[in-house]
């Protein structure tokens, strides 16, 4: 039976139709409100603003669940590797051998940079942020590589050329932060383990690639591969549906990121777990400060808009922090310091009332740190795992013939009508002047 809503306003009926997902998520459907009503919704942030149908990624934040494709993240972080989930979320079906086999062949057809892509890095300075150059890079590569929309093989070429290339970029950024030689990718090598070479090798110590570690990013990728309407996906739709080319809206994407409260959450965990470990402060300290509406300090990595339980991606990801550490023959003293605040956190009375628990952030530091990624390349792994997510999204949205330009509205609460004063009639006790 198809369902309404009713809205009464002065006393007037008006009924809104409700649609249903496919796991019965239901929304009212409130896009003829201002015409009927002439009054709009006011959501800030969003929270409760359905602004698409989406196929791709299905959460449930109550129950801590989350599928890419309808597939659980267990089971991809179990048995799929990133190149194959990209898949999954690209194209919307799991690869034949032969289909993951071509798409290897493309990923190392378009491993290497342009020659004059090359000369950007060395003009920025020293202490650029990865993110800032990896968001210009990205955008640069349109002049370099312009996509062919009409042609569905050459956009598929593309979405594997942005894919193959930001692994590139972000391990050049890398070596050259660090005054090395850059090291090429290497034909002979996977998605992950190339990358992991491109950061390591050098002409005086080569790296040894090992299985585990190479499995660990594979993991770590997987889980970061989607996450349906997050800020930074928010952000390419968004800038995507101005019609904007891929390259720009991935690189508006990439600077969403950035931020602390999302994708940079990464870097900020580390960061205040060794200030913890440096001024020596105390759990019962840190929680206490996270619980005062006064103090600006937050617990990073814990919260989420969506999760109100654990979010499944940090279940994995402990699990993985002592996997790696023990690969690696490592003790993180981070990690007991992590340890004691979730167990805090989880005990207290705050934390517990706002269902507030580790998020993929809070473990995922330790893992990079243990795999010997420098903490300011800690966002830049994130947007590698996101990237998948951001072009499946950006093709749903460009493909959708209900979508439309993104332009909310809003409640403006400035000045009424005001009259222009010329400069020399001024009043300094005037407050508009
Ligand atoms: N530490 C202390 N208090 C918190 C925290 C935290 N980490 N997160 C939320 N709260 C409190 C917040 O102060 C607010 O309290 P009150 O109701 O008294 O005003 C309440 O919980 C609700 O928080 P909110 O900021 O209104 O919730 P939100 O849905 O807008 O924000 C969040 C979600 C992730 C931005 C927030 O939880 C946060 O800032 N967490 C820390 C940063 C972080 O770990 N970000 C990574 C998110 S997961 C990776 C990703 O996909 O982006």
């Amino acid at each position: 039976m198809e369902e309404f809503a009713k809205l009464i306003i002065d006393g007037q009926e008006f009924i809104l139709p409700v649609i249903e997902g496919s796991e019965g998520e239901r929304a009212i459907d409130i896009r003829n409100l201002r015409p009927q009503t002439g009054y709009i919704t006011f959501d800030p942030g969003y929270g409760n603003t359905g602004a698409c149908r989406s196929a791709i990624t299905y959460m449930d934040g109550e129950k801590g669940i989350l599928r890419y494709r309808g597939v659980p993240i267990e089971q991809l972080a179990k048995s799929s590797t990133f190149v194959e989930t990209a898949f999954l979320l690209i194209t919307g079906k799991l690869p034949t051998r032969d289909e993951l086999t071509r798409t290897s062949v493309y990923l190392n057809d378009f491993s290497t940079l342009h020659e004059n892509m090359k000369a950007f890095y060395q003009n920025y300075p020293s202490k650029a942020h990865p993110m800032g150059i990896l968001s210009a890079m990205v955008n640069a590569m349109r002049s370099f590589y312009p996509e062919l929309l009409d042609i569905e093989e050459e956009m598929n070429k593309t979405y594997l050329r942005i894919i193959s290339k930001i692994r590139t970029m972000a391990a050049m950024a890398h070596k050259i932060s660090i005054g090395q030689r850059v090291i090429y990718p290497r034909p002979d090598l996977c998605y992950c383990a190339n990358f992991l070479n491109m950061m390591f090798d050098s002409v005086v110590v080569p790296y040894r690639l090992d299985d585990e570690l190479v499995r660990a990013l594979n993991v770590f990728w997987i889980l970061h591969a989607d996450h349906e309407q997050n800020c930074s996906t928010t952000a390419v739709r968004v800038v995507g549906s101005g019609k904007v080319n891929i390259y720009s809206t991935i690189s508006a994407g990439i600077s969403a990121l950035w931020g602390p409260l999302h994708g940079g959450a990464n870097q900020a965990v580390i960061q205040m777990l060794e200030r913890i470990e440096r001024d020596g402060l105390s759990v019962e300290t840190c929680i206490a400060r996270a619980k005062d509406p006064k103090d600006d300090f937050r617990l990073m990595g814990f919260g989420h808009r969506v999760y109100k339980t654990y979010d499944p991606r940090a279940t994995i990801m402990k699990e993985m922090c002592d996997i790696v550490l023990k690969k690696v023959k490592q003790k993180d003293p981070l990690l007991d310091i992590a340890q004691k605040l979730e167990e805090a956190a989880l005990n207290d009375s705050y934390f517990k009332e706002k269902n507030l628990y580790p998020n993929v952030d809070f473990y995922s530091g330790i893992v990079l740190r243990a795999m010997g990624i420098p903490t300011n390349m800690f966002t830049v792994m994130f947007a590698i795992g996101r990237l998948p997510g951001w072009i499946a999204q950006w093709k749903e949205d460009v493909s959708d013939p209900e979508m439309k330009i993104c332009r909310p509205r809003q409640v403006y609460t400035g000045n009424r009508l005001k009259e222009y004063i010329p400069i020399d009639q001024r009043k300094a006790d005037d407050p508009f002047c």
